[in-house]
């Protein structure tokens, strides 16, 4: 049977295996999903045994995506843009392809979940590490009227946004004093610590969006900063981690699965007592 894994440090949190279980489950393929706790010494060693037996890909996450990229002997677009990526396919001649699912599995969450326009709004984007660098050239290719990347620590939106050749403006997060966004995504670590970044109160426009990359089991801390704050939908990460999965899955298998009955399984989970831990990130 042929076998896949997510990689990561932690893992056993790691929803990634119960999706593409369903996944499969749900296309008639057959094949394994694992999860494999990655060790930050030895990391392309665990890797490459992986894929060099029998396993025909990975889900790599925290904090690995960045090594994961490095390591492969071929990169799309896409993850060579991110300098991350999230999923290595071995190829039919044993090489390694890196490619990232995460912009497009956000997008998609956005537009075809829902109904979120990108084109022409003014979005925001909170952080300026892996998560935040994933998801720009994505929000770009939509054409938002304008596309703005705000830190903590300045320097990093600076540096990120120059990266993107001018179309992104990078700034730290005192510059969005008297900005207004329709769309504010959080692709900071300030959840994990139940924090949201330090935004001005008014930045948000009246009915806007506002989307966490993190999801748990309860509404995390930046979608209740949204509710509390005039959104008209505060969105969690879930529904991108279903359709990054989504599009890993059509990328080993070619095949591409429904997510819609999968979120839906997953939140339907989620609001049972006892689901183990509070918060995770996109994988
Ligand atoms: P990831 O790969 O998940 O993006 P990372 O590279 O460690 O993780 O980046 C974490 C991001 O969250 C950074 O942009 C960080 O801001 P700094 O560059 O200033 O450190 C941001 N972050 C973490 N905690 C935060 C907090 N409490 N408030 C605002 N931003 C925070």
């Amino acid at each position: 049977m042929d076998r896949y894994a997510v990689i990561g440090n932690p893992i056993a949190h790691s929803k990634s295996p119960a999706i593409h279980a369903a996944f499969a489950t749900q296309t008639g393929e057959r094949l394994e999903y694992g999860r494999i706790l990655g060790d930050p010494a030895t990391f392309e060693i665990q890797a490459r045994t992986f894929l060099s037996g029998p396993g025909r890909g990975l889900n790599v996450t925290v904090p690995f995506k960045e090594r994961a990229c490095a390591l492969a002997d071929e990169r799309s677009v896409r993850a060579e843009a991110a300098g991350a990526a999230n999923t290595l396919i071995r190829l039919p001649d044993d090489r390694i392809r890196a490619d990232n699912t995460d912009g497009v599995g956000l997008v998609r969450d956005l537009r075809d979940n829902h109904g979120v326009d990108i084109a022409g709004r003014r979005v925001l984007v909170l952080g300026a590490g892996g998560a935040a660098r994933g998801i720009l050239g994505p929000l770009l290719a939509e054409a938002p009227e304008r596309l703005v990347v705000a830190n903590r620590t300045a320097a990093k939106a600076l540096e990120l946004a120059a990266r993107l050749g001018g179309a992104v403006e990078g700034m730290g997060l005192e510059g969005l004093e008297g900005r207004r966004f329709d769309l504010i995504l959080n692709a900071t670590a300030a959840g994990l610590a139940g924090e949201v970044p330090r935004l001005p109160a008014d930045c948000l426009v009246s009915g806007g969006v506002v989307y966490d990359l993190m999801y748990g089991d309860r509404s995390t801390a930046f979608v209740r900063w949204g509710l509390e704050h005039g959104a008209g939908q505060a969105l969690d990460g879930l529904g991108m981690l279903v359709e990054q999965a989504a599009e890993s899955f059509f990328l080993w298998r070619g095949v591409r699965p429904r997510t819609a009955p999968v979120t839906a399984l997953l939140r339907s989970a989620r609001k049972r007592p006892a689901q183990g831990p509070g918060e995770g990130e996109g994988e």
